[in-house]
């Protein structure tokens, strides 16, 4: 058994978190040798909430979790953690404009990036997962100076997700036949999911499937308006699959992404495919021992270009309301 690792979770009474913290401490993201300390942020009102989340979690007897700590101070909660998963958020209100939403959001990821640029360990990784996940990451980012940026994230593996099993379904295979998927720009409804530089049974996805016109007009818009489609059937947003996906980007970023395959994950732009640097856009990554690099050499042919440019010109404006507002300096 090595150290026990300290992960942070925030929005710990949350949906996500109903199915999250158990996954993490059953070992199914640090793997069955290693022990893992929660530490969970709440604010003060779920604190109760969170109690109870607790308890069930004692009453789980998971041999991994060593300690469980929870707080409403994230100075506290992020002190020597290895990895924190930012997952509490501030909801849309109704009539709440989008840049309200960023600038409700800015306040807490500028708190939260200043708390783990004071207290977390100096191997921290962070995961975005509470949205506008790109840009609050961004807010995170510009908040923690001593933290080298490439340990900033934010989550596009459920939108990944979502398209392996779209692209799998529509070739009758099974989800491990389908590569080289990528989102591509915001966590939002402008994403780009790219089935031309995927595989599906290591030939060309696009190729396979043959159909320009379901790409266009089914797989792009159902990947990227799928959030939607599960609140409308579910009458709540997604949980497990987010708590899933959140499990599954920090795990490969740790452990690696397989030979032969990448991942997407938002991280900040070294210019690379002409997104502006700085800008914490999806890309396709490949990982090793908690380093991540972007895949390079793609060729980008005009609809992924018009697709690319679309989303990243989203990050761009949202970008600039948080420089406006005074939350990161431009
Ligand atoms: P939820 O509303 O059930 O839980 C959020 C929790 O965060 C609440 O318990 C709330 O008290 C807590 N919270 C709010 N401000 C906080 C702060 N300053 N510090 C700590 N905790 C705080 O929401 P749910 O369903 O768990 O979703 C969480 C976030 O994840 C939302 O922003 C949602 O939009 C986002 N999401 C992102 C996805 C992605 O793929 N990136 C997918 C699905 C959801």
């Amino acid at each position: 058994m090595t150290t026990p690792v300290k992960v942070a979770v925030t929005g710990a009474a949350g949906q996500i978190c109903y199915s999250l913290l158990f996954r993490i401490a059953s070992g199914q993201l640090l793997g069955p040798d290693t022990k893992v300390q929660l530490r969970l942020l709440e604010i003060t009102p779920a604190l109760k909430a969170l109690e109870g989340v607790v308890m069930e979690l004692d009453d789980c007897a998971f041999p991994l979790l060593d300690s469980v700590e929870i707080s409403d101070d994230a100075n506290t909660v992020f002190d020597g953690v290895n990895v924190a998963m930012l997952v509490g958020a501030r909801p849309r209100g109704k009539g709440m404009e989008r840049s309200d939403l960023l600038e409700a959001n800015g306040q807490i990821f500028t708190g939260q990036g200043k708390a783990l640029n004071d207290h977390a360990a100096d191997d921290v990784r962070i995961t975005v997962t509470g949205n506008p996940a790109n840009t609050n990451a961004l807010i995170a980012m510009h908040n923690a100076p001593d933290i080298p940026t490439e340990r900033f994230s934010a989550l596009t593996r459920l939108d990944h997700n979502r398209a392996l099993t779209q692209a799998a379904q529509k070739a009758s295979v099974s989800t491990p036949e389908v590569t080289k998927m990528t989102i591509w720009g915001n966590h939002s409804a402008t994403q780009y999911p790219d089935l031309f530089h995927a595989e599906i049974g290591g030939r060309n996805a696009a190729e396979v499937i043959g159909d320009q016109a379901w790409i266009e007009n089914d797989f792009i818009p159902t990947v990227a308006q799928r959030g939607a489609a599960i609140i409308e059937a579910r009458g709540s947003s997604s949980a497990a699959s987010a708590a899933n996906a959140t499990i599954e980007h920090t795990r490969l970023w740790l452990q690696g992404t397989p030979e032969g395959d990448w991942t997407s994950m938002a991280v900040r732009s070294d210019g690379s495919y002409g997104v502006p640097e700085g800008l914490i856009s999806s890309f396709p990554v490949t990982t090793k021992d908690g380093d991540w690099e972007i895949v390079q050499g793609l060729e980008i042919d005009e609809f992924s270009r018009g697709r690319i440019d679309a989303s990243v010109a989203e990050l761009t404006e949202e970008r600039d309301t948080v420089t406006e507002k005074g939350l990161i300096q431009g």
